[in-house]
């Protein structure tokens, strides 16, 4: 996708079904024929809709992106993620690790007592069933059934078995665990690791921008810098990395339109995912950008705007 410009093309789950070079979830395991028989593929084509939870499609493919570059740039390393409800994130993570790699489930499950401000509520039958439904293999997964606020960045190592590449924070979504769960994962990074922070922009819990915000300004060493937002989280990773990540996300082509911002002083690229109408479409074509300044393009547009009663430009 060209950023800051339209896309050339945005059809539904654009990012996570077309084949070709720029697509989202192009090669690894999940390209081509392999789809309707590849676990990760089916899960990615729509699986994850089945499971209960707060996961979009855009979001899929993002995530599904890192996956690859990590394999590209050889990062190694663990997954996990804090808050799995009924797993509809955590098969995703799971299905993207490599074997040999364990995936870190933690939830308060049964112990919404420990869930004070109420943010999904993990079941973990519901869970663990959801898990063997999609194809995820149970002897590599350890389930932490406890209150993230106990866990330190040396807990989640040893008990995935070595530091995290991909780390997904959706658990308590109070400053005080948004801050402790970002430090935690921090710790646990392995080198070229990305974490993953749901809900920072989202309205009904700001708690989460509080706590990442105090999370920076406690650990002022901390190497992590933010290099993208988009379905509904926040991507950050080690500062040498983040031009890598960058030219990842850069190369998808996705629904919506993407473009280069900038957030704590740090480069990232911003997806708006949404469902183009065809009259999006239209006016974000280049097709429409070459166009809509001639002069007879620019009257009836003037003579439009007068009929709507709005000002002439
Ligand atoms: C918003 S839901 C997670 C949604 C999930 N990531 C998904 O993909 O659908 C938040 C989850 O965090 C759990 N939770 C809340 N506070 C927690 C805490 N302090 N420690 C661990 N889990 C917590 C809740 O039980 C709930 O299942």
């Amino acid at each position: 996708m060209l950023l800051n410009s339209p896309p050339a093309r945005a059809e539904k789950h654009e990012g996570a079904h077309a084949d070709g070079e720029q697509n989202g979830n192009r090669g690894g395991a999940w390209r081509g024929r392999e789809r309707c028989t590849d676990p990760v593929a089916r899960y990615i084509d729509g699986g994850f809709e089945k499971v209960d939870g707060f996961l979009v499609e855009g979001a899929v493919t993002l995530i599904a992106a890192i996956a690859r570059k990590q394999e590209d740039l050889g990062v190694r390393g663990h997954v996990c993620e804090i808050g799995v409800h009924q797993g509809r994130a955590f098969i995703l993570l799971h299905l993207l690790a490599r074997p040999g790699e364990t995936g870190v489930a933690i939830d308060v499950f049964e112990r919404q007592d420990l869930n004070v401000d109420a943010s999904g509520r993990g079941v973990r039958a519901h869970f663990e069933r959801n898990c063997r439904r999609h194809g995820v293999d149970m002897d590599r997964v350890r389930i932490l059934s406890t209150d993230s606020l106990d866990l330190s960045g040396d807990d989640l190592r040893v008990a995935a078995g070595g530091p995290l590449r991909l780390v997904h924070i959706d658990g308590g979504h109070t400053e005080q665990a948004a801050c402790h769960d970002m430090a935690t994962s921090a710790a646990a990074l392995a080198p070229g690791g990305v974490i993953v922070v749901d809900d920072y922009f989202h309205e009904q819990w700001p708690g989460v921008s509080d706590g990442v915000r105090t999370f920076f300004r406690t650990h002022p060493g901390a190497d992590l810098v933010p290099f993208a937002v988009g379905g509904n989280k926040v991507f950050f990773c080690q500062r040498a990395f983040s031009k890598a990540y960058r030219a990842c996300f850069e190369a998808l082509r996705v629904s919506g339109y993407a473009k280069q911002t900038v957030m704590f002083g740090e480069p990232v690229l911003t997806f708006a995912f949404w469902r183009m109408g065809p009259r999006d479409r239209f006016i974000r074509s280049r097709w429409w950008y070459a166009i809509r300044g001639q002069r007879g393009i620019r009257a009836l547009r003037n003579w439009r705007r007068r009929r709507l009663g709005r000002a002439a430009a």
